[in-house]
């Protein structure tokens, strides 16, 4: 069975006809081609596929895109100026927060949510924030630092 959704993506309204049981990274991945959400486990276990609905970061491999209809949803993409990376990505290439950069989109946009409700989070919070996000590649340490440095980007 199809159905059809519309939402808003990264300030752009969609519409698209999908089956039923078509996930939200499939409609952003396949579908739309914004293929910067990654998918690395497809168990809401990695946090590759986080991206937001309606401002909340979320596992979009755990949710049906038909359960986004008339949400408004952010990608990875959405947050660079052209050539000039968010304050976010930049502190993560700064801090050398990424080696494969497989797991960075999710990361970024966890760390935006956790930002955008504790301007000034602790390291222990950002720790405790990113248990949904698995990196293969940095032990995490870089990932924290460039966290704190993002969000300190971000107050000034
Ligand atoms: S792909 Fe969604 S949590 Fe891993
Ligand atoms: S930088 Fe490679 S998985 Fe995190």
């Amino acid at each position: 069975m199809s159905v059809t959704v519309s939402m808003t993506v990264n300030g752009k309204a969609i519409s698209a006809e999908v089956e039923a049981r078509t996930l939200l990274v499939q409609l952003l991945r396949d579908e739309l081609e914004l293929t910067g959400t990654h998918v690395g486990c497809d168990t809401s276990q990695c946090g590759a596929c986080v991206v937001h609905v309606d401002g909340k970061s979320i596992k979009s491999c755990t949710v049906l895109a038909a359960q986004c209809d008339g949400a408004e949803v952010t990608t990875i993409e959405a947050l660079a100026t052209g050539d000039t990376l968010h304050p976010m990505q930049e502190a993560f290439r700064t801090n050398h927060g990424l080696q494969c950069g497989f797991c960075t989109p999710g990361m970024v946009m966890s760390a935006l949510d956790l930002v955008a409700n504790n301007p000034d989070p602790s390291e222990s919070e950002v720790r405790d924030w990113l248990e949904g996000n698995i990196c293969r590649c940095t032990g995490y340490h870089n990932i924290v630092k460039s966290i704190l440095d993002g969000a300190k980007a971000m107050r000034s």
